[in-house]
């Protein structure tokens, strides 16, 4: 019989694990969080920048009424050692409550942020600025370009028009 601490989970992505899903899953939805906004103001040096060249990577920052779409994916617990790994640069886990789209039912999962408090935080801006670093910056997992790209095709898919994407996609272009 399963313990109470290996109950599946509802993990909720936002960014990278909308459209990199390298882990094991029961089921998977189009959700929503409200409360919350992408940003690319977390610097990334171990995968889409170096050390001397940090990229930029979304996190999420509090911004009351946003809602930001994404998928919940609902996963044992081992997965959230993978993914702690994966993501070691600074994210934490934080409990949330999720919007599940297809039956608008509500469940408590986990999602990954990276706030101010973590060494590898750049914070704001300008959306230019931003671009710039962007264009310039490659690291281990591939080009912070083709991670842009990738999540701004994601979110189109998943009709989330979130506006500080598309604009720097449409800088990159
Ligand atoms: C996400 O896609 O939800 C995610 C983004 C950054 C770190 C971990 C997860």
């Amino acid at each position: 019989m399963r313990s109470p601490q290996a109950k599946p989970t509802w993990l909720f992505g936002y960014g990278s694990l909308i459209y990199k899903v390298d882990f094991p899953y029961l089921r998977s939805e189009q959700a929503s969080i409200s409360g919350w906004q992408r940003r690319f103001w977390q610097g990334s040096h171990d995968h889409r920048g170096t050390p001397e060249q940090p990229g930029r990577v979304v996190t999420l920052v509090p911004a009351a009424k946003v809602v930001c779409k994404g998928v919940a994916y609902l996963v044992e617990n081992d997965v959230f050692h993978h993914l702690d790994h994966r993501e070691k640069n600074g994210y934490q886990r934080f409990e949330i409550d999720i919007k599940l789209s297809k039956e608008q039912q509500r469940v408590s999962g986990i999602l990954y942020v990276a706030d101010k408090h973590n060494t590898a935080y750049l914070g704001a801006a300008s959306t230019r600025d931003i671009a710039t670093q962007i264009a310039r910056s490659h690291g281990p997992s591939g080009s912070n370009r083709d991670y842009l790209l990738q999540l701004a095709e994601a979110l189109r898919d998943l009709d989330d028009l979130d506006p500080h994407v598309f604009e720097l996609e449409s800088l990159l272009r």
